[in-house]
C-alpha cells in the first residue's frame, strides 16, 4: 500500500486516539516514529494491523474504521494528486474517471502504486454504478472514498452496495446516488 495512504491513516488514528494511540498503533506495525515516505510501497498487511488495533481500542468494526479513515483522507489525497482532476468535473464526473484519468495518472507518476481497476458507468442522470475487484477486498476504503469526495463537492449521497466480495461475491458493486 502506497505511503501517502499509510499517512493519511495515522493521522486518523492520531485524531481517533490521541497521540499516546498512535504510538501503540505504530508499536503493532514495528514501524516506530519513523512515518511512510508518501511515494514508497509498504505491505498491505500494515494497514490491517493499525485497522484491527483501533478496532481493538474502539470497539468499531473494521470496516467502519476503514471507511470513516478513507473518507477523511480524500482531501490529502486531492492536495498530492488534485492535478490530475479536471476542474470542470462534478462529483459524479470525478467518479466516472477515477479508473480512466485519476488511477492512471496515480500509475504513471508513482510507479510504485498499485491503485485498483475501478469500472464506473453512469445508470442514470444522477447515478454512478461502481464495479470494484481487488485482491485487497478494500471496498470499505472505495465506499469512504466516495463520501469523502462527495463531501468535497458538497454534494448529499446515498450508497447502496448489491454485491460485496467481503460476503463471497466475486466482485463489489457499489451504487451511488447524487442528490443536488
Ligand atoms: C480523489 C481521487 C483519487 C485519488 C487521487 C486516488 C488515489 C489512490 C491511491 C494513490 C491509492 C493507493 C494505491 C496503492 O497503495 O498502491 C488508491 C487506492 C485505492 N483507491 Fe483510489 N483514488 C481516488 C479516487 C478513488 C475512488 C473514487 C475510488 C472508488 C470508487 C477509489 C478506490 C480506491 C481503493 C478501494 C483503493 C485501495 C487499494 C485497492 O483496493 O487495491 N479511489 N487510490
Amino acid at each position: 500500500m502506497q505511503g501517502i495512504i499509510l499517512d493519511e491513516l495515522e493521522k486518523y488514528v492520531g485524531r481517533e486516539l490521541g497521540e499516546p494511540g498512535l504510538s501503540r498503533m505504530r508499536g503493532l506495525t514495528g514501524r516506530g516514529e519513523g512515518g511512510y515516505r508518501f511515494d514508497s510501497s509498504y505491505p498491505d498487511e500494515e494497514v490491517h494491523l493499525i485497522v484491527r488495533g483501533v478496532a481493538e481500542a474502539t470497539g468499531k468494526a473494521p470496516e467502519a474504521i476503514l471507511e470513516a479513515f478513507a473518507e477523511a483522507m480524500v482531501p490529502g489525497l486531492l492536495g498530492v494528486y488534485g492535478f490530475l482532476v479536471n476542474p470542470r468535473w462534478s462529483f459524479l464526473d470525478l467518479i466516472v474517471n477515477t479508473e480512466g484519468v485519476i488511477h492512471k495518472g496515480v500509475r504513471v507518476t508513482s510507479t510504485s502504486a498499485k491503485p485498483p481497476a475501478i469500472q464506473a458507468e453512469r445508470v442514470g442522470p444522477e447515478a454512478v454504478t461502481i464495479f470494484y475487484r481487488s485482491r485487497r477486498k478494500l471496498c470499505s476504503v472505495a465506499k469512504g472514498i466516495v463520501r469523502g469526495a462527495a463531501a468535497h463537492y458538497r454534494v448529499a449521497v446515498t450508497i447502496t452496495e448489491d454485491s460485496c466480495m467481503l460476503r463471497g461475491d466475486s466482485e463489489c458493486v457499489i451504487t451511488v446516488n447524487a442528490q443536488d
